[in-house]
């Protein structure tokens, strides 16, 4: 497997992590006409959790929160030019790690259901679907958020 180095976002990446995200959220246009996020509420995040990126490159990103025992994992975003390459995954994997070595059991993510595309490649990666939340922001289409949770055990396979 391609090694990555990955690192953690400093406030003064904010405004590239801000850009990269709202360039590959770019497929959430037909239902929403806002950026997903800016530069201030990256800020905003750094102080609740921490980017994982790639590091030396402004290709691929991803939120990731510790709340007790659940881990908190979105935003996950892969420059266009560089998706389908298991870029996604890998930094999926960056985030249990993460979860998992700070003692963490469950990790969640949310999706919005008009983004039918993502189940699957979810679930192949162990999550499962567990509930629905409305979504936070104003938009085009009627649209709620899917919950997905997986559980995370340990690195020998045992929970
Ligand atoms: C979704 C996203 C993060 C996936 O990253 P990626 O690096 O392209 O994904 P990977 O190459 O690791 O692929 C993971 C799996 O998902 C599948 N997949 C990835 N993107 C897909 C798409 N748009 N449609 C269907 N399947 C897709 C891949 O085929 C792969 O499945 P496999 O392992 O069985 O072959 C990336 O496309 C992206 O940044 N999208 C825009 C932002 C976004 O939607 N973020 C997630 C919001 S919940």
């Amino acid at each position: 497997m391609l090694r990555m180095r990955i690192c953690s976002a400093l406030i003064r990446d904010a405004e590239g992590v801000a850009n990269l995200v709202n360039t590959a959220f770019g497929p959430e246009r037909f239902f929403t006409a806002e950026d997903r996020t800016n530069p201030d509420k990256v800020r905003a995040l750094l102080e609740t959790g921490k980017f994982l990126l790639l590091e030396d490159s402004g290709s691929l990103v991803g939120y990731v929160e510790l709340r007790g025992e659940r881990g908190y994992f979105g935003l996950l975003s892969v420059d266009p030019s560089r998706q389908r390459s298991g870029h996604g995954s890998r930094l999926i994997g960056a985030a249990e790690d993460y979860c998992r070595s700070a003692g963490c059991r469950l990790l969640d993510l949310t999706l919005v259901n008009l983004r039918t595309e993502l189940p699957a490649m979810y679930q192949r990666l162990g999550y499962r679907e567990n509930g629905t939340e409305p979504f936070p922001a104003e938009s085009k289409l009627p649209c709620h958020l899917v919950k997905m949770t997986k559980p995370l055990r340990g690195p020998s396979g045992l929970g």
